[in-house]
C-alpha cells in the first residue's frame, strides 16, 4: 500500500513537473522569439535565402491584429523590394536609410511605458545641468538642485558608485543617475553629454560638487546669460582666496562682465585669457552650440580638463563678447577634497593626500600635453593649409 502510495505521489509529482517544464519552455521561447527579431541580422552575415524566410517568420509572429494598411513600405515588400537607397546627405553610417526615418539627435527625458507618448511630459526642461558627486556631499547637492527649476533635467555622476543613498531626496527620483567609480568630471561629460544626445537642452551646465549656490538662482542666470548673449560663461566667484583668476572674481556693482585686468605681464592682449574670453571649468554653462565645439576638443584621456579652459575662445566668435562672467547670480567655491576621498590607504598618510598629490601631478602633467597637442594640431592644418 505504502509503496503504491508513492509511486502514485511520485507520478503525479513527474506529470506536474512535465507540465511545469512545458509552461516554463513556451515562455521562453516565446521571449527568445519576440526578442530575436531585434538582433540585427545584417550584423550576423547570415546566407540572405535564411534571412528572408527568418524575416518572414518573425514578421507573421508579430503581425498586428488589425490588417496591415494597403500602403505598403517597403518593408513588406519582401528581398525583391529591398530599396535602392543611398542618400549620401544622411548621416554617416544611416546612408541606406530614407531620410524621413533617421532621427540623430536625442535628448535625457524620461518617459513612461504606457499611454501616449505625446503625453508623457510634464514639462519638457530646456536645460540641463550637470554635477559629479560622491555621497559626501550629499546636504551641498541638495541645496544647489534646489537652486534649479523643473525646467533642468537634472543629471548626476556618481564617482563613489553610491546612488541609493540619493533616494531620500525627492527630485531623486526625476534626476539621470549614471555611476561610474572614481572618474573625473571630464570623463563623463565625454562620454555621456555627446552634443547629439544632449541636443535638446539650450544651456548646459557642467558643475563641480563642491559649489555653494546661496546666492544663485538658476532660471535668473539664464535669463542674464540670453541678456546679454554669453555662449559660454560661469557665475561670478567669491570669496577670493587668492587662487581666484581676476576675471572669475564677482563684482559686486554689476550683472556681468566679460574682461578685466591681470597682474602685469598676464596679458599679451586685454582680448585674450585670463583677461577675457575665458571661465573656468569648476562651473561653465555653455549654450547648445558651444557646447557642440568644446565637446569635441575634449581629449579621451586628458580626463581633467586642464588648459581647456584657455582654449574654449576657440568655440565661440567673438569670444570676449561671447564669454563671460554673471557677477549677479555668483556662487561660493569651498574647495573640498572630493575624489581625493576615493583613494586607498598607503605609507600611512591619510587616502586622500596620496591621491591628491598624484591627481596634481597629472593635472599639470595633461595642461602641458593638451598645450602641446593644440599647438601639433594648429601647425598640422596651418602646414597643410600652406601647401593646398
Ligand atoms: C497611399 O498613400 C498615398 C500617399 O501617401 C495616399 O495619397 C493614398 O491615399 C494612400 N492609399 C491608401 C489606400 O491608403
Ligand atoms: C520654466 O520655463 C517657462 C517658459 O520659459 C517659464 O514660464 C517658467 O516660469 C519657468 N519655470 C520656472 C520655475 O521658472
Amino acid at each position: 500500500m505504502g509503496t503504491v502510495h508513492r509511486s502514485g505521489l511520485k507520478k503525479s509529482n513527474d506529470s506536474a513537473r512535465l507540465i511545469f517544464t512545458t509552461i516554463l519552455g513556451v515562455i521562453f521561447g516565446f521571449f527568445i522569439g519576440v526578442s530575436l527579431p531585434m538582433v540585427s541580422l545584417s550584423k550576423i552575415r547570415l546566407p540572405s535565402s535564411l534571412i528572408t524566410s527568418l524575416d518572414v517568420a518573425f514578421t507573421q509572429l508579430r503581425r498586428p491584429s488589425t490588417p496591415p494598411p494597403s500602403n505598403k513600405s517597403l518593408e513588406d515588400e519582401g528581398s525583391e523590394g529591398v530599396p535602392k537607397i543611398y542618400v549620401p546627405t544622411n548621416p554617416r553610417g544611416a546612408e541606406t536609410l530614407p531620410p524621413g526615418i533617421i532621427v540623430p539627435q536625442s535628448d535625457l527625458y524620461i518617459r513612461r511605458l504606457w499611454g501616449e507618448p505625446n503625453e508623457d511630459l510634464k514639462v519638457t526642461p530646456k536645460y540641463l545641468v550637470s554635477f559629479t558627486v560622491g555621497i559626501n556631499q550629499k546636504m551641498n547637492i541638495d541645496a544647489a538642485v534646489k537652486k534649479f527649476s523643473e525646467n533642468f533635467t537634472i543629471l548626476l555622476f556618481h564617482y563613489d558608485g553610491r546612488t541609493s543613498e540619493w533616494e531620500e531626496f525627492e527630485w531623486s527620483k526625476r534626476a539621470i543617475h549614471v555611476s561610474v567609480k572614481r572618474q573625473a568630471k571630464w570623463w563623463y561629460a565625454k562620454r555621456f553629454l555627446h552634443p547629439d544626445v544632449v541636443a535638446a537642452y539650450e544651456y548646459i551646465f557642467i558643475w563641480d560638487e563642491d559649489l555653494g549656490v546661496e546666492h544663485f538662482n538658476a532660471e535668473k542666470y539664464i535669463q542674464l546669460v540670453k541678456k546679454y548673449g554669453l555662449e559660454i560663461s560661469q557665475p561670478g566667484l567669491e570669496p577670493n582666496d587668492g587662487l581666484t583668476w581676476e576675471m572669475t572674481k564677482r563684482r559686486g556693482d554689476r550683472e556681468v562682465h566679460k574682461d578685466t585686468e591681470e597682474k602685469p605681464g598676464w596679458c599679451s592682449d586685454p582680448h585674450l585669457p585670463p583677461c577675457a574670453a575665458f571661465v573656468e571649468i569648476m562651473a561653465p554653462v555653455f549654450s547648445r552650440e558651444a557646447w557642440r565645439c568644446a565637446w569635441h576638443m575634449i581629449q579621451n584621456d586628458l580626463v581633467h580638463g586642464w588648459g581647456l579652459d584657455f582654449a574654449l575662445r576657440r568655440c565661440v566668435e567673438p569670444a570676449h563678447e561671447k564669454i563671460g562672467v554673471v557677477d549677479s547670480q555668483w556662487i561660493v567655491h569651498q574647495v573640498i577634497p572630493s575624489l581625493g576621498g576615493q583613494g586607498n590607504q598607503e605609507d600611512g598618510k591619510a587616502p586622500w593626500e596620496g591621491v591628491r598629490d598624484m591627481v596634481r601631478t597629472r593635472c599639470k602633467n595633461e595642461w602641458a600635453e593638451f598645450q602641446a597637442r593644440l599647438l601639433g594640431a594648429d601647425q598640422a592644418y596651418l602646414a597643410k593649409k600652406g601647401k593646398g
